[in-house]
């Protein structure tokens, strides 16, 4: 894999890295973090087909009404945006996923698109956070349907507690972030994501990492791994 220039000037590992965890972990906090420290694309499949359903194209409406109840959108939707999304320019030196693979066909899938096959390239980190801390942030979540950024109403207001502090679009509370969905969200989890930790532990570079402490924590234990594993 090639290396790529980072942040503070150093070279970096190229290889695709993958973030696991449930609803609410942080991955995608993390991954905006980290993909900006290594200076390459945040793939985040919940926000693309967030994006689809704002445009109205054919996949958003597809997607539209399985995420407002909290299930999960085909594999082979995924497979195909996620496929077209990687072989862009800006992936060639690397990437980080938020939010896929996400089930094993999913896995078996990327492999076969970017890794012929084998995951041993991948770096791939497992969020753990225990699930009343989970429901806590799910329930506070805010967010922005202009530029997708994320708040929480008691750990991370934005500056007035309504609006973007981004672009000052009011905030809001994803329909999927409400009850009935989050306990749907949550079966899925443990029923068709759950496995990848396995499934990667034995063929992939998988690393766990306590997400219930702060950001900034959690970001420092995400970039020793991934830098360690050049
Ligand atoms: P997606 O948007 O990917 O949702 P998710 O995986 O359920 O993850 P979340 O966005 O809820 O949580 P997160 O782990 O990113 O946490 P975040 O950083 O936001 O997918 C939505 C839906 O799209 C799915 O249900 C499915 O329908 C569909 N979909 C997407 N990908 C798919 C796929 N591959 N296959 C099939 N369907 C797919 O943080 C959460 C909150 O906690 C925030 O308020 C944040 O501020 C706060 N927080 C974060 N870190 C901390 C911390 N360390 N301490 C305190 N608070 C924190």
């Amino acid at each position: 894999m090639a290396d790529v220039r980072t942040g503070d000037g150093t070279r970096r590992s190229a290889a695709p890295v993958i973030l696991l965890g449930p609803p609410g972990a942080g991955k995608g906090t993390q991954a905006a973090r980290l993909a900006a420290h290594l200076r390459v694309p945040k793939i985040s499949t919940g926000d693309m087909l967030r994006e689809a359903i704002a445009a109205g194209t054919p996949l958003g409406r597809q997607a539209g009404p399985l995420m407002d109840k909290g299930q999960l959108v085909p594999d082979d939707l995924l497979n195909g945006i996620v496929g077209a999304r990687v072989q862009r320019d800006d992936c060639a030196t690397g990437y980080v996923l938020d939010g896929y693979p996400r089930t094993l066909r999913q896995a078996e899938g990327f492999e076969d698109l970017v890794g012929g096959g084998v995951s041993a390239g991948f770096v791939v980190v497992n969020v753990e956070v225990p699930r009343e801390e989970l429901l806590r942030r799910l329930s506070g979540r805010r967010w922005c349907p202009t530029c997708q950024s994320t708040y929480h109403v008691e750990s991370r207001a934005s500056r007035d507690g309504l609006h973007c502090d981004r672009d000052g679009t009011l905030l809001i509370q994803r329909e999927d972030d409400k009850e009935t969905a989050v306990a749907h969200r949550l079966v899925e989890y443990d029923r068709r994501t759950a496995p990848l930790i396995d499934f990667y532990r034995h063929r992939a570079r998988l690393s766990d990492v306590d997400g219930h402490r702060p950001v900034d924590e959690v970001f420092e234990d995400l970039r020793r791994l991934v830098e360690a594993q050049r």
